[in-house]
């Protein structure tokens, strides 16, 4: 399997849990976020997994920034070659009542969230296209299915990543590449830490249900669906079910535009 892999967010939480996963089946992993000292601290962690052996590199970059993370991509691509994976993990999270919450938070859950998820399919499929066997996941969240309560600068960014998703799905279909979106629950890392100090009462009851998952398992149930090539993995029976029922008539539109797209011979 090795291959390269280059995640946004690979310096922390389940980004970093994807790149421990991968390295240690021989992957070469190249991670991107902003923090250098986080950066390098992820880098020692693989390296010292692996007896100094990993084929790790960061680049210090903004996923917000289109310039920044186009040229770390391109740097990434020079160093360790063509990507076979592009997982873009890079996300925030600010919680809150909509009345009480500024423009700037629902701004900067935007861009990142979702900006950032779209700036990095955009750059790195023209490298992943030449991969024999690429794979481009992306990570959402169980708040990408319904509104909910405290959610309403997050949710929308992770709704549009879903949306982002399922249309890259039909199109890349028929380009050999492979599309996977993650929808997590509550999932024991750096972010989640910090969230629970902001979370409305009622948020946490919502979450509560779903208990919380290591980064680690999140991590191997995103890289198996991905391998088996299935489009979207959730964690736990309540993610599960609200996955399935919240738009029925999906899979019926999928179809129609896979035949659409054979009888209209358009290159997509
Ligand atoms: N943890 C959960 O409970 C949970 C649940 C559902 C979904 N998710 C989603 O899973 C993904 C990973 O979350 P996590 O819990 O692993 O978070 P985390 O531990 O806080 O890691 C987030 C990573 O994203 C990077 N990042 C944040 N903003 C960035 C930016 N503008 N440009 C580049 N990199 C940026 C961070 O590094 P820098 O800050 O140094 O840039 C860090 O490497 C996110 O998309 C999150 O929304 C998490």
């Amino acid at each position: 399997m090795p291959g390269h892999a280059i995640i946004t967010g690979g310096s922390s939480g389940i980004g970093l849990a994807i790149a421990k996963l991968l390295s240690s089946r021989g992957a070469s992993v190249s991670l991107i976020a902003r923090n250098r000292d986080k950066l390098g601290a992820a880098r020692e962690v693989l390296l010292s997994a692996a007896d100094g052996r990993a084929k790790v590199q960061t680049f210090s970059a903004d996923v917000r920034d289109a310039e920044e993370l186009q040229q770390a991509i391109a740097s990434a691509v020079a160093a360790f070659g063509t990507p076979d994976w592009g997982i873009s993990s890079a996300g925030i999270v600010i919680p809150g009542m909509f009345v009480k919450q500024s423009l700037r938070d629902h701004e900067d859950q935007w861009r990142t969230n979702y900006l950032g998820s779209l700036q990095f399919a955009h750059f790195i499929l023209p490298h992943l296209e030449k991969s024999s066997r690429p794979r481009l996941v992306l990570i959402a969240s169980g708040a990408a299915f319904a509104g909910l309560y405290g959610y309403s600068s997050y949710g929308p960014a992770k709704f549009a990543v879903r949306g982002l998703a399922e249309s890259l799905r039909v199109e890349l279909k028929p380009r050999n590449v492979s599309v996977t979106i993650a929808f997590p629950g509550d999932t024991d890392t750096p972010q989640l830490r910090s969230e629970l100090k902001l979370r409305p009462k009622v948020t946490s009851e919502l979450a509560r249900g779903g208990g919380v998952m290591s980064p680690e398992a999140v991590a191997k149930g995103i890289i198996s669906a991905a391998e088996r090539g299935d489009f979207q993995v959730t964690f736990g029976w309540q993610l599960k079910m609200l996955a399935r029922t919240h738009s029925l008539i999906a899979p019926l539109l999928r179809g129609y535009q896979d035949w659409l797209i054979k009888r209209s011979g358009e290159d997509p």
